[in-house]
């Protein structure tokens, strides 16, 4: 295929029966009516004025045109925060089967992207991983993905079932969704408590920026910890927002594994070792940040411990993003400057190749998600 592709394997949607769901609460999460305008309130100790929410959520030909807008050739959407969380296990099982129908069907019916074997939409699927659940049920849901050939990954935060991802009780589903070959988007929602973010009302920057990133990098080191990329090495773990701050903060980890008393025989490799395992969104908004988290991505094999594994680019396991709907422009503008940056990102990243742009900006996506 000679055509260039522009993949976005970063960006959400809430389905209509999903954003049904939140109007029907009065909690959060929910959608809520402020002077005839809907408004999402989902982040924990956020005004209950939330923020704007309307058809770029949940109207495919929305999505498509936003598409069309920045070049987008194909997006492998998947469900906004917080997914099912709030609710029990019951009825997170049958909305996650229900929703993860609509999301095919709303994935198949989209249309052919001119001139190639590819849809223009692909997505990834909700679990039911939520506090009390059963893990055999979601290792059902992960077997019944089989059948919906349009989904190519699961969405996950990073709850568990109460006690977070590493959670031995977790086990068995790392194992169906490794066996399965899906890929898991690893996403936050709750970022760190409120309390935190001090008393100045600073909107949604904390949280989102900080926080955010914070909670993944948090995630993924318990999940390096428990040693479940030694006994998985097929997994395929896709971090949102580039890795948050674990590329900065991986000698650190390793270093405080090595000298901790509780936790240096596990795991099996240095801790920089299993950035080299992991795949990586390039929602990162600046080149420089991008090269950083690519070089120590690519360094990774210099800490096998067994001299046998090479160092990369990395540039490899960075796939490009935009974070729809989320970030639109606060003056209504055509072109978002979340989609610009992160695009300008790929173009400037000092040291890149032409060819490790195009497979950032799309080739490392087929790759992976085997489109
Ligand atoms: N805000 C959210 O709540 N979720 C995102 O994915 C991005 C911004
Ligand atoms: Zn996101």
């Amino acid at each position: 295929m000679s055509r260039k592709l522009l993949v976005d394997i970063h960006t959400h949607l809430y389905l209509p029966r999903y954003a049904q769901l939140l109007r029907a609460r009065s909690q959060i999460p929910r959608i809520t009516t402020l002077n005839g305008e809907e408004r999402l309130v989902i982040l924990a100790g956020e005004a209950s004025t939330g923020r704007p929410v309307g058809p770029s959520y949940w109207d495919r030909n929305e999505k498509l045109r936003f598409m069309d807008t920045h070049g987008i050739d194909v997006s492998i959407v998947s469900p906004a925060n917080p997914w099912l969380d709030f609710l029990p296990p019951a009825p997170a099982a049958q909305a996650c089967e229900e929703l993860n129908s609509d999301l095919e069907e709303y994935c198949a019916t989209s249309p052919q992207l001119e001139g190639t074997r590819f849809k223009r939409l692909y997505g990834m699927a909700y679990l039911p991983v939520v506090p009390g659940a059963e893990v055999d049920a979601v290792c059902r849901s992960v077997e019944s993905l089989g059948k919906l050939p349009h989904i190519k990954g699961v969405i996950l935060g990073t709850q568990g079932l109460g006690q977070g991802l590493d959670d031995p009780v977790l086990l068995p589903m790392w194992e169906t969704l490794a066996r399965a070959g899906l890929v898991v988007f690893l996403h936050p929602h709750y970022g760190m408590p409120p309390s935190v973010w001090g008393a100045q009302e600073n909107g949604h920057v904390l949280p989102l920026a900080l926080g955010f990133p914070f909670e993944t990098t948090t995630a993924v080191a318990r999940l390096i910890l428990t040693g479940l990329l030694d006994k998985l090495p097929t997994l395929k773990l896709l971090l949102a927002h580039s890795g948050g701050a674990l590329p900065v903060l991986s000698s650190r980890l390793a270093s405080c594994i090595a000298h901790d008393p509780v936790a240096s025989s596990r795991p099996q490799h240095d801790a920089r070792y299993y950035l080299g395992r992991m795949w990586y969104d390039a929602v990162a908004y600046g080149p420089e940040e991008l090269a950083f988290v690519a070089s120590t991505v690519g360094r990774a094999g210099r800490y096998a411990g067994n001299g046998k594994e090479p160092e990369t680019r990395g540039t490899e396991r960075l796939l490009w993003g935009t974070d729809h709907p989320f970030f639109p422009p606060l003056k209504g503008e055509a072109m978002w400057m979340s989609v610009t940056e992160n695009l300008d990102a790929v173009k400037n990243a000092p040291g890149w190749s032409e060819v490790e742009k195009e497979g950032v900006r799309g080739g490392n996506a087929v790759d992976l998600f085997g489109l």
